[in-house]
């Protein structure tokens, strides 16, 4: 990576405020570097497994070794005779929960397996070593049923679900998609599969609750790993019948998530049911080979893309066909086709999502669900037809900018993606592109560029926050935010001290604990601009108000928001090698450029892109997931099979550029969300790339050497 490399935000890198210090960093936008960054350095930043109360015990889970059936048998003699064994939760003596909305947090309730890897057992002992002991000498017998783990597009349990996640409609249709393909001047209709993915955060799951009963009743405190201490503390109290005053969840470091940890997770619940039956805190860190079972996974999707257009090159019908699977546990559809539904014009459009509920590990969010996979066809799709046009990739997607979302017919806030795209064209030297396949070849390797548009929506959700004025001038922020690596504590000192007119070291932030103010998750990108909302408000109103304190709740300033389509867009452009020998695809160059409404902090915001583009690159080069079919269990299950990209892998010249965007539709703060828009259209530009350099297309991710070569 360049760190020289100047990112195009208006200021730069630093802000205004400068890399030197001659001026205060005090405006948003600046590049605040983040609050925590020391204490995360040398090590006094405290994450979820490391908080350890007096008497902590340890939980270790015992997953399924079968892929569908029913528990007949438990024998936990020889675990429980171990030194310093606890306790053995089963189905059979765990505490009984009240049925969970999400399925997948209803644990050691019944005999029943949907999956391997679900948890059937929780070894619990005085330490972590004889809980892992403990966990692989549990005997578990079960009766074992046929499973299905294999999606296919005549998969006899496909059905078409109303909502895909997101509560995006499942189908649309608009036009008559069939009549216009037949009538086009030119058409595509080609299919591209993705595999499994998963999330794989740095930090692996992990909880630490402490049930304790006194003479008010119970009270339960957990440290949990988690993109909302919110949602898990109402969970919690949901699960165990305990008001939510009686819950405290903190979630004050977390260690990435990227979606896995959006939603409350088995491990807390396990942990949460260990305290309370054993008297003692408990915790419970997740082995990373447990993850992909049981904190989700991008789900595989088969999609069909058909596109018809005119001679010059006008869409006149985009369809796009999505296959998913989801588990029996509970219904998760990946919203692949949903982006379609906002990208281009068309005289008509169809999307359609199926669904199959098959033996596997429940699907969940993975940065930019929807989004991620369902670009990759669209904007691949793209590329091949203006390959079947004759027409340079870029002046396609120009040609076909809508004046209105084309599914809703809302106006958008703001759309800048044909700037993103000249922009983008421009940095990276499009104009010298030679359109013509696998010509440019440097001794073994094949050479080639390609471009992909991204975008992402800008969602929003109601907040609370507090800001208090203190006797010695400074000012007490409070929100139940959760910075999960992204520096949201920074960004939210920086609002607040612009809303405040002071410097950020004037202000005092707490964030990451159920007892602060209520505040929405860390997911859909929604974070920063819903808690910068009502950071803004409170700490204005302490401004003008003159009171010591102001406690704000957004909700019906953002139910009053009018009615706009409000998506943040960007392009992606990508240079690949592609060995002849060997098959090894590898980036030489990864430019993004992307309009994103008002960037806060230059030098989080330019992480975020980069991290985002990153994984772009990890989607289309190396990262993927099998499930094996006798055992119906993910194979790649460490950091070693499921190679997540190194240093190694980003190349030289690698760069994330923004456009200044003023959109008044969004909210006081200005931000549209950036944590997933990088990843959006990455794996587009690369495949579309290869093409360039091999001539050859290749539709099923990762191109890895085994497809390639
Ligand atoms: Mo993100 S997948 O919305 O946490």
């Amino acid at each position: 990576m360049n760190d020289h490399e100047v990112p195009a935000g208006p200021e730069g890198p630093q802000g205004p405020g400068g890399p030197d210090g001659s001026a205060p960093l005090t405006v948003l936008g600046a590049g605040v570097p983040r609050l925590e960054g020391w204490d995360k350095t040398e090590g006094s930043a405290r994450y979820a497994a490391e908080w350890t109360p007096p008497g902590c015990a340890y939980g270790r889970p015992v997953p399924a070794t079968v892929a569908r059936g029913r528990i007949t048998g438990i024998d936990a003699t020889d675990a429980l005779a171990m030194e310093g064994a606890l306790a053995v939760l089963t189905h059979e003596n765990a505490p009984r929960i009240t049925e969970p909305d999400d399925a997948t947090l209803d644990v050691l309730q019944d005999e029943w397996v949907p999956h391997r890897g679900w948890h059937v057992a929780l070894a619990v002992a005085e330490t972590p070593e004889t809980a892992q002991a403990m966990a692989e000498a549990v005997r578990i017998e079960y009766a074992e049923e046929p499973h299905d783990v294999r999606i296919h597009d005549d998969h006899p349990g496909l059905y078409q679900p109303d909502e895909a996640n997101g509560g995006a409609a499942g189908a649309t249709s608009r036009g008559d998609v069939e009549s216009e393909l037949a009538a086009a001047h030119h058409t595509v209709d080609v299919l591209y599969a993705i595999p499994p993915l998963h999330n794989h955060p740095m930090e692996p799951h992990a909880a630490t609750a402490e049930w304790t009963e006194g003479p008010e009743g119970a009270r339960l405190v957990a440290h949990d790993s988690s993109q909302g201490a919110t949602p898990v503390r109402d969970t919690l109290a949901a699960l165990f019948s305990l008001d939510t005053a009686r819950v405290t969840v903190v979630s004050e470091h977390v260690g990435g998530g990227f979606g896995n940890k959006g939603t409350p997770r088995p491990h807390v619940v396990l942990a949460a049911m260990a305290s309370r039956h054993t008297g003692r805190p408990v915790k419970v860190v997740l082995p990373r080979r447990h993850l992909p079972f049981v904190t989700g996974h991008r789900a595989p999707t088969l999609q069909r893309v058909r596109l018809g257009a005119d001679a010059e090159g006008r869409l006149t019908a985009v369809d796009h066909d999505v296959v998913t699977h989801t588990s029996t546990v509970k219904e998760f559809v990946e919203q692949a086709a949903v982006p379609a539904r906002t990208m281009y014009a068309s005289t008509a459009s169809r999307t359609r999502h199926r669904v199959a509920a098959l033996d596997v590990p429940t699907p969940s969010w993975m940065r930019a669900p929807g989004e991620a996979p369902g670009m990759y066809a669209l904007e691949a799709a793209m590329d091949e037809l203006a390959v079947e046009l004759g027409m340079d990739p870029i002046e396609l997607r120009l040609r076909n900018e809508p004046d209105v979302e084309p599914q809703t017919g809302k106006p958008f806030s703001s759309r800048r993606l044909a700037d993103c795209l000249r922009e983008g064209a421009r940095l990276f030297g499009w104009a010298d592109r030679d359109p013509r396949p696998g010509v440019r070849r440097s001794g073994d390797l094949l050479i080639g560029t390609g471009v992909a548009a991204s975008t992402y929506p800008a969602l929003l959700a109601p907040s609370t926050a507090t800001a208090e004025a203190r006797d010695d001038g400074t000012f007490h922020v409070r929100i139940n935010a959760t910075d999960i690596g992204t520096g949201a504590r920074t960004v939210l000192a920086q609002v607040a001290a612009e809303a405040l007119g002071v410097g950020p070291q004037a202000v005092r932030i707490d964030i990451g604990n159920s007892d602060l103010p209520d505040a929405p998750l860390a997911g859909g990108s929604s974070g920063t601009a819903s808690w910068g909302w009502a950071v803004h408000a409170a700490c204005t109103e302490l401004r003008t108000s003159g009171s010591s304190v102001a406690t704000v709740d957004t909700t019906a300033d953002v139910q009053a928001r009018e009615d706009y389509a409000r998506h943040a867009f960007g392009a992606v452009f990508a240079e690949v090698q592609a060995d002849t020998v060997t098959g090894e695809v590898r980036t030489r160059r990864l430019l993004g450029v992307f309009a994103a409404g008002r960037i806060l902090n230059a030098r989080l915001a330019r992480s975020q892109f980069l991290g985002g583009m990153t994984m772009g690159l990890g989607m289309a080069l190396t990262e993927h997931s099998s499930i094996d079919r006798a055992t119906g269990g993910f194979v790649e299950t460490d950091l070693a099979s499921y190679h997540v990209p190194s240093c190694a892998d980003v190349p030289e010249q690698f760069e994330a550029h923004w456009l200044a965007e003023e959109d008044p539709h969004l909210t006081p703060v200005g931000g549209k969300g950036i944590g997933e828009i990088g990843i959006v259209g990455t794996a587009a530009a690369f495949t579309n790339a290869l093409h360039h350099a091999t001539g050859v297309r290749h539709r099923t991710l990762p191109h890895t050497p085994d497809r390639v070569g």
